[in-house]
């Protein structure tokens, strides 16, 4: 390979180039086939290699491959939001609409600005702080690392984002409060009100949550309740309720979005990363009737816009995964795929290191602790979680680590977040070449 000259995320890393997809398989320069355990960072849904996604980009690019929204609305974008609209609750359902972004930062962002005017529209201007989680990641832009709680993200940037309040994290293995369900009474729930009570309810203007945390805790699943806790400390407080379903919407855990789980209506749904299934970027903010109403009653126009928003070659790929999740039934063969999965992974549960395996659907965490008794988690600087990537990719599996998942800084995890379509026969892989990482990073 030639010297690259691509920006790469580490700059001190080298990176395989990848050729080829073919459903849970990437295959890379040299030929070799690694089983794409995590759908990458959780994006691939309907498998790598799909050839219809490819021609119906390809058509839409013929009829017509860009107009801007400030003239034109598109065919392929109308489409696409009323067939997300009629996969989401009822508030969406009837006089809902969606605003599509190129991916999920771009959908954080825009979610922001559309609390910020909804409160301005109906007469409070004076609230503007978005309430978020410590621990809690919804993406990469400034406006979206201001509401992200993740510690190491946040710090080389400090000077450049707003610090406007985050509560404790839901995350019942690593309790903030050393407390356990039921007898904790959702403790982490009721840290949101107990802020709003402390800080100026009359500024706070939103909530951004994710359902089950992906990428910085490694899918923790909230208990009971939790969810209807905090949605109902929202709507009594005049805080608008924003579920960041990046990774969990478009049927990962096993519903087309996570909330449905829990009956729960936020006020705003975010999408990104399975929306298209990779095959195209694509991000999506769903605004429920009550949003939509304000602004359509009101000033009519949403001061935000984007060039490539709602791109034609998007939303038809957008499109064409939905077409091809319910040709398939992949939204319903999530729920047998994770059993599966765990099944496979059940095996690991009594090694030393491996502290817990949880998840939701095809979301799941597998979390590396140096004692199993007390929780405590290794050293940062051992680098476990990257320890085990690579040794699982070495059996060629891609799995996806992160740090930081105790305080930001220490705990390892990585994530499973495979393809739909995942057989038993590369579950069974999954847990084979993890099974084998371990021995390799944890020799006894
Ligand atoms: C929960 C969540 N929100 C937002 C984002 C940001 O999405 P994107 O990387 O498409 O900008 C991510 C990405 O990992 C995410 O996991």
């Amino acid at each position: 390979m030639p010297t690259s000259g691509l920006f790469s995320r580490n700059l001190k890393k080298t990176f395989p180039i990848a050729v080829r997809g073919e459903g849970c398989w990437i295959v890379d320069g040299n030929g070799r086939r690694f089983l794409d355990a995590a759908g990458q960072a959780a994006v691939v849904s309907i498998g790598h290699g799909v050839a219809e996604i490819g021609q119906a980009m390809a058509e839409q690019s013929a009829q017509i491959a860009f107009a801007h929204t400030s003239q034109f609305h598109t065919e392929p974008a109308e489409k696409l939001a009323a067939r997300l609209l009629a996969l989401a609750p009822p508030d969406f359902r009837n006089g809902g609409r969606v605003y599509f972004t190129s991916g999920g930062s771009e959908a954080t962002e825009t979610a922001i600005k559309l609390v910020r005017q909804y409160h301005v529209e109906t007469g409070q201007p004076e609230r503007y702080r978005i309430i978020s989680r410590r621990q809690s990641y919804h993406g990469s832009t400034l406006g979206a690392m201001s509401v992200s709680g993740n510690v190491a993200r946040r710090a080389p940037y400090a000077p450049l984002i707003p610090e406007w309040g985050h509560i404790a994290p839901c995350f019942c293995y690593h309790c903030p409060f050393n407390k356990t369900f039921p007898e904790c009474e959702l403790a982490c729930a009721e840290d949101l009100e107990t802020f709003v009570r402390e800080h100026q309810t009359e500024t706070a203007a939103g909530f951004i949550f994710e359902p089950v945390v992906g990428a910085t805790l490694g899918a923790a699943v909230p208990p009971e309740g939790y969810v209807a806790h905090i949605a109902a400390t929202c709507r009594r407080n005049g805080i608008l309720l924003i579920a960041d379903e990046v990774m969990t919407g478009m049927g990962r855990t096993g519903k087309p979005f996570a909330t449905q789980h829990w009956g729960v209506e936020p006020d705003i749904i975010l999408i990104g990363k399975g929306v298209a299934s990779g095959y195209a970027p694509l991000g999506a903010v769903l605004a429920s009737a009550r949003v939509v109403d304000a602004i359509g009653g009101g000033s009519g126009a949403f001061m935000h816009g984007f060039t490539y928003q709602a791109h034609p070659i998007c939303t038809a790929a957008g499109n064409a995964v939905l077409d091809y999740l319910e040709a398939h039934k992949l939204f319903e063969r999530v729920n047998t795929a994770g059993k599966n999965l765990s099944e496979a992974l059940s095996r690991l549960e009594k090694h030393p290191h491996v502290g817990d395996i949880r998840g939701m659907g095809l979301l799941v965490g597998v979390e590396f602790v140096k004692d199993k008794a007390t929780r405590e988690p290794f050293a940062k600087s051992e680098n476990i979680a990257e320890k085990i990537r690579q040794a699982a990719m070495a059996e060629g599996v891609l799995t996806y680590p992160t740090q930081g998942c105790v305080d930001g800084h220490r705990g390892d995890h990585i994530l499973l977040a495979p393809p739909f379509t995942i057989s038993d026969e590369e579950c069974a892989l999954v847990g084979d070449a993890l099974a084998s990482a371990l021995a390799k990073v944890f020799p006894s």
